[in-house]
């Protein structure tokens, strides 16, 4: 019998004919975006692997009813719709797609370092508005060269900002977990310090680490407050970082000077009150939304379930 494959997202159907030809799948029907957990709970006890959308909720209640998972396959690197603790404990693998998205999603993050820095997205409304005003001292931003990006999360996102922001002319300033070895922050020209420091000196905030209980509002309030009056943050990673209603009040009030944000903390919307901020650009989670990366995740994501069941590389998270 051939190990069955509940895929949770109707993208790539192609993709996922071909590379799971193996195997048994099931996604949704022509015409349905998504499964729920609702569809799901009933029958997952039948399935060997999930292929999850990374807001799919791979819970206990889940993972208590698939009785027979062996691998939850995740199309993100992010993994923070998955118990992964409940996972590890029920003997189930989980897997991500590293590879495709580390260079787009340094892309969004440089993008939105100038297009926030130099006004790009500001001066390009205001001309369609109308009501830009032309002048060889107006529309005044910050150069990118010279300023210290700071990086919180210095993992292959972080490095891959890092080596765009060193051709920016930028220096590199990091926090990690784990500090980088000396040959690699020599690579990265990059000064490793604790994050009170990165925080304090940085002209460019990025934050490049996966949303977990030590991560979740790693820049509340207190954080924001020792920032540069003219320093500015960007977000690429996941909403729940940043403690949103602290950001829109720093940002009302001049603690910081503007802010880059692809996520958000309400999810898939993002509240009035930073859309009515002028010193922000604000992007719809687009960090790995091209037509390559997007085919190449499905192609990752259906890799590691193929290779799990025949002993290839699988990019697991989790260890037994
Ligand atoms: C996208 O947000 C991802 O985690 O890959």
């Amino acid at each position: 019998m051939k190990p069955r494959v509940l895929i949770t997202y109707n993208i790539f159907r192609d993709v996922y004919k071909e590379v799971l030809k193996d195997f048994e799948i099931i996604m949704p029907a022509e015409g349905i975006e998504t499964f729920t957990l609702e569809d799901v709970l009933p029958v997952v006890d039948s399935f060997d692997a999930i292929l999850s959308m990374w807001n799919f909720p791979i819970n206990k209640q889940l993972l208590d009813a698939a009785k027979n998972l062996k691998i939850v396959s995740n199309y993100a690197v992010g993994y923070d719709n998955i118990d992964v603790v409940y996972a590890t404990r029920c003997g189930v693998t989980v897997a991500n797609t590293p590879d495709p998205v580390t260079e787009p999603t340094a892309d969004i993050a440089m993008g939105l370092m100038l297009s926030l820095m130099r006004r790009i997205v500001d001066c390009d409304n205001m001309l369609r508005e109308k009501k830009l005003e032309w002048g060889i001292m107006k529309n005044l931003g910050t150069s990118l060269y010279g300023k210290q990006l700071g990086i919180l999360g210095m993992g292959r996102i972080g490095k891959a900002v890092a080596r765009r922001a060193l051709a920016s002319g930028m220096t590199i300033a990091y926090h990690n977990r784990n500090r980088l070895t000396a040959i690699e922050e020599k690579l990265y020209s990059a000064k490793y310090m604790s994050l009170d420091e990165l925080v304090a000196t940085s002209d460019v905030l990025s934050l490049n680490a996966p949303l977990t209980s030590e991560t979740y509002h790693v820049i509340d309030a207190k954080r924001l407050a020792t920032m540069k009056p003219d320093a500015f943050l960007i977000n690429t990673a996941r909403g729940p970082l940043v403690d949103e209603k602290a950001l829109i009040e720093a940002l009302r009030n001049g603690t910081i000077k503007g802010a880059g944000l692809d996520v958000f903390e309400t999810g898939e919307s993002v509240c009035d009150e930073l859309l009515a901020l002028p010193n922000t650009v604000l992007v719809p989670h687009i960090g790995t939304q091209t037509v390559e990366t997007r085919r190449e995740m499905a192609e990752f994501a259906a890799g590691n379930i193929v290779n799990f069941f025949n002993g290839g590389r699988v990019a697991r998270v989790n260890k037994f």
